[in-house]
């Protein structure tokens, strides 16, 4: 089930349009990776998801409630972390808590244990009786979090929770992700740089100019946008027989010249060739070079990592 879904999502500023004609799916208890530069489009999305912001057309809905005729439900489903967040002077982190807990009618007896749960959820059971400005911005972040999470919402928008985090912090922040995963919550986090999320994400949306380049499981996103495989085989023996092999083969173009290097027994030869064809096709095409004598060491597909799936993406939208 979609839990959170936009249809046609419009935002304009005048004549720009910052979000243009946006639909997304995401599923419950997914993590989803809402990628793009800055000024791609993020934060208004996130901002019309959490009912701060009124489409200009098109409409979304969280939990199956559209966020232009039922705001009311769509805040009670969802929480929302905002890019910044205001500083509240002279406040301990626990009655920061408590205070929002209070403005979402939790009861005071509940509210106690709530947010020694909420504290100990995000690491910060020691700071409880900390000024929230003496934190640091890590826990700052985490503190937010839980804020978020007073109304045990079912889904979570966190708009670029990990930058300005130092790299221990990210490591917490993911851990903390996977938590909330486990309790059956569906995330949605946003940021500017997609190494931040690679590895933390179940599914990502690329998002440029308003516009959506490219959606799907991690998985998918990186398979489709492998138009154009690239193959290197290593040989021993002489690249002339795998050559020979290859060139007769239906959809290998072969790239650059092939590499030397010294192996343990005899001199390995790298070939890289560019493939058309699926895992099947690629099968087969192995068992041509090793049944046509070819001796094979290695054989492996290069894997674009996600850095490389975002400049393919970007760029072709460029165009
Ligand atoms: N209140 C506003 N008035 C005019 N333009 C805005 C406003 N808010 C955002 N924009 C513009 O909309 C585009 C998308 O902004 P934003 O959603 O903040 O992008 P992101 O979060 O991906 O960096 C940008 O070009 C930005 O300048
Ligand atoms: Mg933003």
């Amino acid at each position: 089930m979609a839990v959170v879904e936009t249809t046609n999502l419009t935002k304009s500023y005048g004549k720009l349009r910052a979000v243009d004609g946006l639909n997304l799916r995401i599923e419950q208890g997914s993590i989803f990776g809402f990628i793009g530069p800055n000024g791609a489009g993020k934060t208004t999305t996130l901002r019309i998801l959490a009912t701060l912001l009124q489409p200009t057309g098109g409409d979304a809905t969280v939990c199956g409630y559209s966020v232009v005729k039922n705001p009311r439900e769509v805040r009670r489903h969802l929480g929302y972390m905002p890019d910044f967040f205001g500083v509240y002077d002279d406040m301990k982190a626990w009655e920061y808590l408590d205070f929002y807990a209070a403005c979402f009618k939790v009861a005071k007896s509940r509210r106690i244990r709530m947010v020694d749960d909420l504290l100990a959820l995000v690491d910060l059971s020691e700071k409880k009786e900390a000024y929230v400005e003496s934190l640091s911005r890590g826990m700052k972040q985490r503190l937010c979090l839980a804020r978020a999470l007073v109304h045990d919402p079912a889904v979570l928008l966190l708009d670029e929770p990990a930058s300005g985090l130092d790299p221990r912090a990210r490591v917490e922040l993911r851990e903390l992700l996977r938590e909330l995963r486990a309790m059956g919550k569906t995330i949605v986090i946003s940021s500017h740089i997609l190494a931040e999320l690679a590895e933390l994400c179940s599914h990502i949306g690329i998002i440029e100019r308003g516009r959506i380049a490219a959606a799907g499981s991690v998985d998918e996103v990186l398979r489709r946008r492998h138009e154009q495989r690239i193959v290197a085989a290593t040989v021993i023996g002489g690249g002339d027989r795998a050559r020979e092999v290859l060139a007769g083969q239906p959809g290998v173009r072969l790239l650059r010249p092939a590499v030397e290097q010294e192996g343990p027994e005899a001199t390995r030869l790298t070939l890289e060739f560019g493939f058309d064809g699926d895992d099947r096709t690629l099968s087969e095409l192995l068992a041509k070079l090793v049944g046509g004598g070819v001796p094979v060491v290695s054989f492996t597909e290069r894997v674009d990592g996600l850095e490389d799936v975002f400049m393919k993406v970007t760029e072709q939208s460029d165009e």
